[in-house]
């Protein structure tokens, strides 16, 4: 499964790069506020420290501007990839552009009706937001598993890119259904490292090692 960070702070980045599992960032209008940075230039700097996928999301509503700001940020950096809005327009928009060998992330994912549509649009990610689904009394995950059995039904090549993650528990259970994808906050994936009984066994180790006064280096 791919990890890709859902951020736009350039540090928070930049550390998860470090540890060499980081495949690809996510970003969003909300996360670029959050960031109080100037999009163009921010994103720029993403698409710079990580080789895999960049989501730069356009703001148009309408398809022939999606399709005019779509242009300038593909420009920016070839690993750009367009976030479009799971309307008609957006898809019109992500048809358009995977036609021209663009990468498409179609985002706002709630039914898997919707994620068909985004495969037959040539989608190459599609974004089901797991989080939102569950704050609204659903199971995000059951939308996760009906996805993957379509795209497997018809050998989609859109790639299954769970978002709206907000805690390890739904890493695990993306991964046991076998989503290609997740985004998650830095913080998640900083989560994933951890365990009490990690953290204990290096102590006693610790404790241990220093009894025999020994060193390696
Ligand atoms: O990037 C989109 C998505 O991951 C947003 O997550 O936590 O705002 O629902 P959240």
């Amino acid at each position: 499964m791919k990890f890709f960070v859902d951020t736009a702070e350039i540090e928070a980045i930049r550390e998860l790069a470090a540890t060499g599992l980081l495949d690809g960032v996510t970003t969003n209008p909300s996360l670029i506020a959050k960031s109080g940075r100037d999009f163009k230039e921010v994103t720029a700097e993403i698409c710079a420290i990580v080789d895999g996928p960049v989501s730069a999301e356009v703001v148009a509503l309408d398809h022939a501007t999606m399709m005019k700001e779509a242009e300038i940020l593909r420009k920016i950096a070839d690993n750009v990839c367009i976030k479009v809005p799971l309307t008609v327009d957006g898809l019109k928009t992500c048809k358009a552009l995977s036609s021209e060998g663009t990468m498409v992330n179609v985002t706002l994912c709630f039914s898997a009706n919707q994620a068909l549509l985004a495969a037959k649009a040539g989608a190459s990610f599609i974004s089901p937001f797991v989080g939102r689904h569950d704050d609204n009394g659903f199971d995000g995950m059951d939308l996760i598993e009906d996805i993957r059995l379509i795209y497997d039904n018809y050998n989609f090549a859109t790639e299954i890119l769970v978002a709206s993650v907000r805690h390890t528990m739904h890493v695990l259970q993306a991964a046991k259904i076998g989503a290609d994808v997740m985004t998650a906050p830095p913080k998640v994936i900083l989560d994933l490292f951890k365990h009490v009984l990690t953290d204990k066994g290096i102590e006693g180790f610790m404790a241990d090692w220093a009894k025999t006064g020994q060193s390696i280096l």
